[in-house]
């Protein structure tokens, strides 16, 4: 069995981070998404992965290298356009045919992997297998209509959702799949949904066994997902103290306080990540932050917030909510007239008080 992350798309829900990076490699505690999607892959046994790379193929290259850092032996797709997801699979043709693989959308986190599942589907060996999760706003997934234990339609983003079981974004297929994705149409979107084309298998009488998660799942598209992801995955921090915690300073909580970073005068309330050789300095930590490494945080209050690396912030009473890039500086200052000033990229967000 092989996988196929999906890792191209362009992210255009987490501008404008995604202006200069791969929305893969966004950082939850302080972990690219992608690499976990990884660590569950090799966690289920599956050695050899095709990724799907497009426009920011460079950036996940140089991050993800050959694999072996996972013991992965992975090899780079390109696909020319983000066309959809069964053209994705088109496109890895070469690299699938006559093996069943497991389809990984690279911005999805699923808690608690998916060594099980991959089992499932090796002991039942339907033509498909869907994972599914009860959601709240089904009009933004794919969502499935199930009788009993049989799956009768699957609609892409529909207006008026049949049920509340969105497709999540890791799908498990046997061969069968590629004269599926081959035989479907464009959607409404201009994409070769493949939503679409397991519902042709469904359409042939192949079996699609649908599998009801109940772990958490996200896909980290929107801030919001992605601060949930954040908050999630913080949650079973281990408390681990490399850097350097001054007296003054009061850590309670899980902290993770990686080596070379330094604590001074501050306090810190777990869960919260504190990347290498981060300066923290008079400031408040607050719960649900991950702040990466070679950051500068001074006189500053910062919760509920994603960081990344090399990023400065003075000042600010109080930061939350919040995805900061890299190297980005947020200052205060005292120059007059007391204004704003900002030099901010395509597309940011700001909310001043
Ligand atoms: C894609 C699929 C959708 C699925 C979702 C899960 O949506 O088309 O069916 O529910 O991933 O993350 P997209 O991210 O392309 O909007």
């Amino acid at each position: 069995m092989k996988a196929l992350v999906l890792s191209g798309g362009a992210g255009t829900r987490l501008r404008p981070i995604t202006h200069t990076s791969a929305k893969q490699l966004v950082p939850i505690a302080n972990k690219p998404i992608l690499f976990y999607g990884l660590e569950s892959i090799r966690d289920a046994g599956i050695a050899d992965v095709g990724i799907i790379v497009g426009d920011t193929h460079a950036e996940i290259e140089a991050a993800v290298g050959n694999g072996e850092a996972w013991g992965l032996n992975v090899t780079y797709i390109r696909q020319d356009a983000p066309l959809g997801l069964a053209h994705a699979v088109l496109t890895a043709e070469e690299f699938v045919r006559g093996d069943d693989f497991v389809m990984y959308l690279g911005d999805n986190v699923i808690k608690g992997g998916i060594a099980g599942l991959v089992e499932e589907f090796r002991r039942e060996a339907p033509a498909a297998m869907i994972l599914l999760a009860r959601v709240p706003e089904p009009q933004r997934f794919g969502v499935a209509e199930l009788e009993g234990d049989r799956v009768v339609r699957l609609i892409e983003k529909p207006d008026v959702p049949p049920s509340d079981l969105a497709l999540v974004g890791v799908y498990m297929f046997g061969p069968s799949i590629l004269e599926a994705a081959k035989s479907i149409r464009p959607s409404a979107r201009g994409e070769l949904e493949i939503t679409d084309a397991i519902q042709a298998l469904i359409d042939a009488g192949e079996h699609v066994r649908p599998h009801i998660i109940d772990g958490w799942w996200k896909d980290t598209g929107r801030l919001e997902d992605l601060l949930e992801a954040n908050r999630i995955m913080l949650s079973d921090l281990v408390p681990h103290i490399e850097g350097s915690v001054d007296k003054t300073s009061e850590i309670a909580g899980a902290v993770e306080i990686c080596e070379g970073a330094e604590i001074v005068r501050s306090s810190i309330r777990g869960p919260v990540i504190i990347g290498a050789r981060t300066r923290v300095t008079d400031s408040f930590i607050g719960p649900y932050t991950a702040i990466s490494e070679e950051c500068t945080i001074e006189d500053s209050e910062i919760e509920h917030s994603v960081i990344w690396a090399g990023s400065t912030i003075v000042g600010m009473h109080r930061l939350e909510d919040s995805l900061i890039g890299r190297e980005v500086v947020v200052d205060r200052t005292e120059r007059k007239p007391k204004a704003y000033r900002m030099m901010l990229g395509d597309h940011s967000r700001v909310d001043v008080v």
